[in-house]
């Protein structure tokens, strides 16, 4: 079974350079044709009170003809307190702003012998009382995936894939990862797919004698490079190779990308300038 995730679209209701390239990566994921495809947030461009982006975003997605799911960046709803970009917070508002126009932030999908699992990780260390609900509803869920091997999909990183940088919000809070790990004991842990980070990597974890794939998706609207670690600073989607049968539980990934894009340097967008004036803030 295949199933695509896309992230980081940054699309502007201006249209330009990130619109254009996701169009033709529309166009890829019709081609390939999966079971469900998987928007890992940062859905709009950068400000998550602009309702036209919005709302311009959810028409062009609207061109995937597969079942799609999606979960919010910190663009999409803000993100915790504590270092949050541009001051941009989630508050109740912007939460219900983003599922008004594209459904839950969190939702279990089961597809063929899979259990694919999307999560707010906006909200984890928020401290609202969405946060505590999406913690519930988690530790209710294991039941329901039973056996079926699982994929997690968060905006943000689960494991901090740059220990070594002291960013708070390069991946969710140490306490957010552990409760997610114990919410989900019992169920198999096969795959973890973020967003978020702009570059594409692929790693494995140990959790509890499973060998768990890891995935950073690159972004469809413009890359970032530099972090550190090995890994791609090019645009594209993910493709993952779901097995079943005699290799049921693998989980393969494959970059995708097309020779047609526009890669430039986000200072290069005209609408990401554009936005950040609006916002009021300097690179
Ligand atoms: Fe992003
Ligand atoms: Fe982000």
């Amino acid at each position: 079974m295949k199933i695509i995730q896309l992230s980081d679209t940054h699309i502007s209701q201006l249209g330009g350079v990130t619109a254009d390239n996701l169009q033709k990566f529309i166009t890829l994921i019709n081609d390939i044709n999966p079971t469900l495809v998987v928007h890992s947030g940062d859905i709009a461009i950068l400000d998550p009170d602009n309702n036209g982006d919005r709302e311009f975003a959810k028409q062009l997605l609207q061109g995937i003809q597969a079942p799609l799911r999606v979960i919010p960046g910190n663009h999409d709803v803000g993100e915790r307190p504590e270092n949050a970009w541009a001051g941009l917070v989630v508050t109740p508002e912007r939460l219900n702003a983003f599922t008004s126009t594209f459904g839950p932030d969190h939702w279990l999908e089961l597809a063929g012998n899979w259990a694919v699992i999307g999560l707010n990780s906006e909200i984890m260390g928020s401290g609202l009382p969405e946060e505590d609900a999406q913690w519930a509803w988690l530790e209710t869920i294991a039941a329901e995936v039973g056996e079926r091997p699982a994929l997690i999909f968060t905006h943000k990183p689960v494991f901090n894939p740059y220990p070594q940088l002291t960013e708070h919000n390069i991946a969710i809070p140490d306490e957010s990862r552990r409760r997610l790990l114990d919410a989900l004991t019992g169920v198999t842990l096969a795959g973890f797919g973020s967003g978020h980070l702009h570059e594409y990597a692929v790693s494995t974890q140990q959790i509890d004698g499973t060998e768990a794939v890891v995935v950073s998706a690159p972004a469809t609207g413009f890359a970032h490079g530099g972090l550190g670690g090995p890994a791609l600073a090019q645009l594209g989607i993910v493709e993952y190779q779901l097995g079943e049968g005699e290799k049921r539980g693998a989980v393969q990934p494959f970059f995708r990308n097309l020779a047609t894009l526009t890669e430039v340097p986000p200072t290069e967008i005209a609408e990401f300038t554009a936005a950040l004036d609006h916002l009021g803030v300097t690179l």
